[in-house]
């Protein structure tokens, strides 16, 4: 049986979550320049999108660009900007045409205008999308976030729109930026590296990790089905027992 044909539609994720890693060193195996690598990464992000969208997962973040990548050299940044704008164009009609909804987080005010403007327009265009939803980690900190929901909550304090004793996980949820999104169930991060690289710390209490040696240029359909058929295959028990669960 084929790796798509066993998975089990009733134990799929609802929300994956994927840090794209290791562009930089496909590229310098090659002898290649790393916006080589980036581009090569284009292939994979339609793979997931599509396998995702096939196999009816809700919710698919990928982690694009971290606060800590702006310390990259300009000119990468700047390519990898235009590597997004141009698939962003590229592919907006196949977006419309599968129903896929495009949301972001982290911080676009730092991007520059053309592709802060070129996610904004692709963003209100797919809203009322129903299918999967496309959410793009970009300029994006965990920690920041959390900063950020802490002073939005010290405001709302200050304003008496709340108490510390109404404070509750769902209250605090609301403050972030993946506000109304389900926890991710499996994060996948490839190219070897077993870190969190400050992503969604709040949102990864109980996700399921898969790390895989495959670089992300490299990442395919077949993989992202073995990651899937991993998770599936491993007990979830939130702290309880076996017996419990
Ligand atoms: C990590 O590899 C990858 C990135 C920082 C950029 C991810 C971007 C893409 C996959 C391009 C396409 C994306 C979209 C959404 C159109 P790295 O450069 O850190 O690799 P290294 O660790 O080997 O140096």
């Amino acid at each position: 049986m084929n790796l798509k044909d066993q998975l089990i539609p009733e134990r799929l994720p609802q929300h994956v979550a994927i840090i794209m890693d290791g562009n930089g060193r496909w590229a310098r195996k090659r002898g290649a320049a790393r916006i080589f690598g980036h581009q090569s990464g284009v292939t994979p992000v339609h793979d997931v999108v599509e396998a995702s969208g096939e196999l009816g997962i809700k919710y698919l973040t990928l982690y694009a660009f971290s606060t800590e990548n702006w310390g990259r050299p300009a000119d990468e940044i700047e390519n990898l900007m235009l590597l997004l704008v141009s698939t962003i164009k590229k592919e907006t009609k196949k977006l419309m045409d599968n129903n896929v909804r495009l949301m972001t987080i982290g911080d676009l005010s730092k991007l520059a205008e053309t592709p802060r403007e070129e996610l904004l327009k692709l963003k209100q265009l797919t809203a009322a999308n129903t299918g999967l939803t496309v959410i793009l980690a970009l300029s994006y900190s965990a920690r920041s976030e959390l900063i950020q929901a802490a002073k939005k909550i010290i405001g709302d304090a200050r304003e008496g729109k709340i108490t510390p004793e109404e404070m509750n996980g769902t209250i605090f949820e609301s403050y972030l930026e993946t506000a109304g999104i389900p926890d991710p169930e499996l994060l996948i991060r490839t190219s070897g590296e077993v870190r969190i690289s400050n992503f969604l710390l709040y949102q990864i209490a109980y996700t399921e990790l898969y790390f895989t040696p495959v670089f992300w240029p490299d990442f395919r359909k077949k993989d992202y089905y073995e990651a899937l058929l991993d998770f599936q295959n491993r007990e979830r028990r939130f702290g309880k027992t076996s017996e419990q669960v």
